[in-house]
């Protein structure tokens, strides 16, 4: 029996979170998936009501779940960074989820802003570091208030932190590249042996020493992957690849800071924050993963019940795939495929005018579509 965490949140959190433990529990049955929900009062309106944050105490619960849902949080009437830090970003370094996997992949029936890009050309996964750089928190004020004032924040990397982030984007390019070979390599490339790739994004021009540390890992790490071809993009270079030739890219690999940046133009990409998830990972499984669609409570939309879901569905078939169920993932992504790929319900964000239950509904049948088709 796994214990799932669920941290509804603030905003359309709880919104898109119903839909999704919706899917989880139709799906659960067909692959011998048995969960219990232990629902979390965490976000805004607890910290209005008690001014509490996270307690230790619910922390400690948290830590018993097998992996935790998080719909998103942040509220208008707290300052920014309360609870963006205070449970977000707290849990993310004290579960040593040091990853965060975030897929960026058009379905078709999707669309792309990007002219001429296709589902065949945007299929990349971004591998951004979750523990340290300016995340971290280092840093503060002198004469704070002043006209004198300091104020510092400083990017930590450490050797440790980044190998591990490193080995596991070459570990996933590896598995990527074992079920179906990168189509962005070249007849030369295959020629050689290569099938899959992995691009270190970083800012080694002007971060001399952080950056530093990155390239000589990346390049002692990909030693041990000689199938998998090693690329090299500075950050805004990237930014304008992604849109010019997302084809280029497999596996990016980045820092905590460029990995939020350049994933928000990723969700782009794939049409729109209301279809991007995330997985912030302990892939050793001595803590409990979380798993969150990439967007946050999206003030300017909540309460009106016109969120997209499908983030935070394709977040729960993450969340399957890293409990050795990813045949639930599959079903999951196979049937918001199939919502996708015909005319039927679309949210506002879509250009539709339906509703996230309807969004979910549709995702539903679709499973139970699917399964009667292979029963
Ligand atoms: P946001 O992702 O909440 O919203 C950005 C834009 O995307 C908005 O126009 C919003 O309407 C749209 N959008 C987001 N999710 C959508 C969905 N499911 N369906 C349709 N449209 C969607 O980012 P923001 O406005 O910069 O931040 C709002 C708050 O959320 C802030 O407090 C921020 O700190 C927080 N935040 C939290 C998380 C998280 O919990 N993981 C992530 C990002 C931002
Ligand atoms: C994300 C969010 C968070 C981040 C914020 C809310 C702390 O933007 O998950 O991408 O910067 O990581
Ligand atoms: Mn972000």
């Amino acid at each position: 029996m796994a214990t799932i965490g669920v941290i509804a949140g603030d905003g359309v959190g709880p919104e898109v979170a119903r839909v999704a433990l919706a899917v989880l529990d139709d799906v659960a049955p067909s692959i011998g998936f048995r969960h219990e929900l232990v629902h979390f009062d965490l976000g805004g309106e607890r910290f209005l009501r008690t001014g509490e944050v996270l307690p230790d105490r619910v922390q400690d619960e948290l830590q018993k779940c097998d992996a935790i849902f998080l719909g998103a949080v942040g509220h208008p009437a707290v300052a920014p960074g309360v609870l963006e830090k205070g449970i977000l970003l707290r849990l993310r370094f004290a579960f040593h989820q040091y990853v965060n996997l975030r897929p960026v992949r058009l379905y078709p029936g999707v669309e792309t802003p990007i002219k001429n890009k296709g589902p065949e050309q945007i299929d990349m996964v971004v591998v951004r570091e979750n523990n340290e750089d300016l995340y971290v928190g280092a840093g503060g004020f002198t004469r704070k208030g002043t006209s004198e004032e300091v104020a510092i924040q400083t990017s930590i990397n450490t050797r440790v932190g980044v190998e591990r982030c490193i080995r596991y984007a070459f570990n996933l390019a590896r598995t990527r590249g074992e079920a179906r070979p990168f189509r962005g390599l070249s007849e030369a490339d295959r020629g050689q042996g290569f099938t899959g790739q992995v691009t270190l994004v970083a800012k080694t021009n002007v971060l001399t020493f952080a950056h530093d540390l990155w390239m000589r890992t990346f390049t002692e790490v990909a030693v041990d992957y000689p199938e998998i071809k090693t690329d090299y993009n500075h950050v805004d270079a990237c930014c304008m690849r992604m849109v010019v030739a997302p084809e280029r890219y497999d596996v990016i690999v980045t820092t905590n800071m460029f990995g939020d940046i350049i994933t928000d133009l990723g969700a782009v990409l794939q049409g729109g924050m209301g279809l991007a998830s995330s997985g912030n990972l302990n892939p050793e499984h001595v803590f409990p993963s979380m798993f969150e669609p990439v967007h946050g409570s999206a003030p300017d939309i909540a309460g009106q019940g016109i969120a997209n879901p499908i983030a935070a569905i394709f977040s729960i078939a993450m969340l399957l795939d890293h409990l050795n169920f990813g045949a639930g993932g599959d079903k999951i992504r196979a049937a918001v495929a199939k919502v996708l790929a015909t005319p039927g319900p679309r949210t506002p964000d879509l250009g539709g005018k339906s509703s996230t239950t309807e969004v979910g509904n549709a995702v539903r049948q679709a499973l139970e579509a699917n399964d009667a088709r292979t029963r």
